[in-house]
């Protein structure tokens, strides 16, 4: 993919000083303009440079950047400022220090900051710019000159390797447009992600291996489309995997909101509401090529939601692949279906210790927790806790709870259940709560909804986020796994 970050990150145990590159990154902590790291003392404090957060400056080639604490997430921000300062420069190699706080070596955020913080999506224009920086030297001298466990900030450095550049490819296949990335250029997207990942398998299934399994939510929200639908399922299988985990993602590859077609200012940027499969694909990719020990799968519904004499209609009673039947009062409230039949499908044919699914599935969630957030829900409030505690990451998280009033919000008058709630409120809960109709007795504890229709696609810049895709979901569940694994 055109978009990808190529920089060598290196650990190298010999102090700063001696370490030969073409510039330094030096972050100043809390405005400690004193402490000894700082090598320009006097050139700064004539700049009237105070090392406030996300200030930066240029000495000679010392570039020094302001950040409030040692926090994970304050380290990525800095180091992607300082990338951005020096995008036009021709340096190739850059030195740095490591900031260990009292709990965190912050190795992986010093890599993830570069990479997260340098992404460009640039696919569709004819004069693409290369980067220059081909290496970044992190030295193990630490700035409170406590040690560091070189063998395990190697690791580190491989692990946020991964998952930076898996969350730039999940960017990267959300900005892409809807004539591009069709559910079929999906598939083939998945099936190229994997192709040189040892132990990984991909099943792609067509319309007639849809009606053969009777997903016929699944089908109904594809029928008015001109592209054909795909259910993806990649599997990952290692020798000795300590856990299953199954991974359900919403592609929707465009949402118009079918015949409850959507006003055209919303319409726009509905090449997003394939987060959910693009967060899944990510995982994927960092888990599997990593080599962990975790039997992965990851489930897609691969889809548009378009409008025509032959679409599905609010009124319609739709049979779901688990025999369940559905009102549909709202086309646009798509993503529950196609995820209803893919969840179905999961259960019946993987034996899975957990099973998470991701979707951009509301505005209700956006409107609840602003476009950051990432929004968990389920049963089991041991495992929304597990999850929602990886904000190390970087991501946020908040938990929405089910409760049984909200649940009754789902009757229909004519059918088991329907496509929306009857009242205007808990949007998000009640679309969680339409999933979990899906969820047999025994996954109810296993299950978990992340829905991120917030953070997957914000139209401004962010902390060290882009204008566009996010790669939401990837980095706070990778870790979560990577966790189990170890
Ligand atoms: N894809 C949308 C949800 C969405 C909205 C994602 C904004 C990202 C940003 C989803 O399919 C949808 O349209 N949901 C409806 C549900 C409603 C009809 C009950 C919504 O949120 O309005
Ligand atoms: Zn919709
Ligand atoms: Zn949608």
């Amino acid at each position: 993919m055109s978009t990808e970050i190529k920089i060598n990150f290196t650990l190298d145990t010999n102090p700063l000083a001696n370490i030969k590159a073409d510039a330094q990154i030096i972050l100043v902590i809390d405005k400690n303009l004193t402490h000894k790291s700082i090598q320009d003392k006097k050139a700064l404090d004539i700049l009237g440079y105070e090392g406030a957060d996300e200030e930066v400056a240029q000495i000679g080639n010392n570039i020094y950047v302001g950040t409030s604490s040692l926090c994970s997430d304050e380290i990525r921000l800095a180091i992607s400022n300082a990338l951005k300062k020096i995008k036009k420069s021709n340096y190739k190699t850059i030195k740095i220090g490591s900031y260990a706080s009292e709990t965190n070596s912050n190795i992986s955020a010093i890599v993830e900051g570069a990479i997260l913080g340098s992404y460009k999506f640039d696919k569709y224009f004819t004069k693409k710019t290369k980067e220059k920086l081909e290496n970044i030297i992190i030295s193990s001298e630490n700035y409170n000159d406590n040690k560091i466990d070189t063998s395990k900030a190697n690791e580190e450095i491989k692990f946020a390797y991964s998952v930076a550049s898996s969350t730039n490819i999940a960017k990267t296949i959300v900005n892409s447009t809807p004539n591009d990335v069709t559910p079929q250029e999906l598939a083939k997207i998945a099936q190229d992600l994997i192709k040189d990942i040892p132990n990984t398998e991909c099943f792609i299934g067509d319309n007639e291996y849809l009606e053969k399994e009777n997903m016929n939510l699944f089908l109904a929200v594809n029928r008015a489309s001109a592209n054909p639908c795909r259910l993806i399922h990649l599997s990952y299988k290692p020798k000795n995997p300590k856990h299953t985990i199954t991974l359900v993602g919403k592609g929707l590859t465009y949402d118009s909101g079918g015949l409850s077609l959507k006003p055209s200012n919303f319409m726009s940027t509905m090449k997003s509401d394939k987060g959910g499969a693009c967060a899944v694909l990510g995982i994927f990719k960092t888990i599997s090529e990593l080599g962990l020990d975790i039997e992965l799968h990851a489930v897609i519904g691969a889809t548009e939601n378009m409008i025509g004499g032959d679409a599905y209609k609010p009124d319609d009673v739709i049979i779901a692949r688990n025999g369940n039947s559905v009102e549909i009062q709202n086309t646009d409230a798509e993503g529950r279906l196609v995820l209803a039949d893919c969840l179905s499908w999961a259960q019946d044919n993987i034996k899975s210790d957990y099973l998470l699914d991701f979707a951009t599935l509301t505005g209700a969630c956006v409107v609840a927790l602003g476009e950051y957030t990432i929004g968990i829900m389920g049963n089991s409030s041991k495992l929304k806790h597990q999850i929602a505690m990886n904000n190390n990451s970087g991501e946020l998280s908040s938990q929405l709870p089910f409760n049984k009033y909200l649940k009754k919000t789902l009757k229909s008058p004519i059918a088991d259940i329907c496509n929306i709630s009857n009242s205007r409120y808990g949007g998000a809960i009640t679309a969680g709560l339409f999933l979990d109709n899906f969820i047999t007795d025994e996954y109810k504890d296993k299950w978990l909804h992340l829905d991120i229709a917030g953070p997957a696609f914000v139209e401004k810049d962010w902390g060290y986020n882009q204008n566009g895709a996010s790669g939401a979901g990837v980095r706070l569940v990778s870790y979560w796994i990577n966790n189990l694994a170890q």
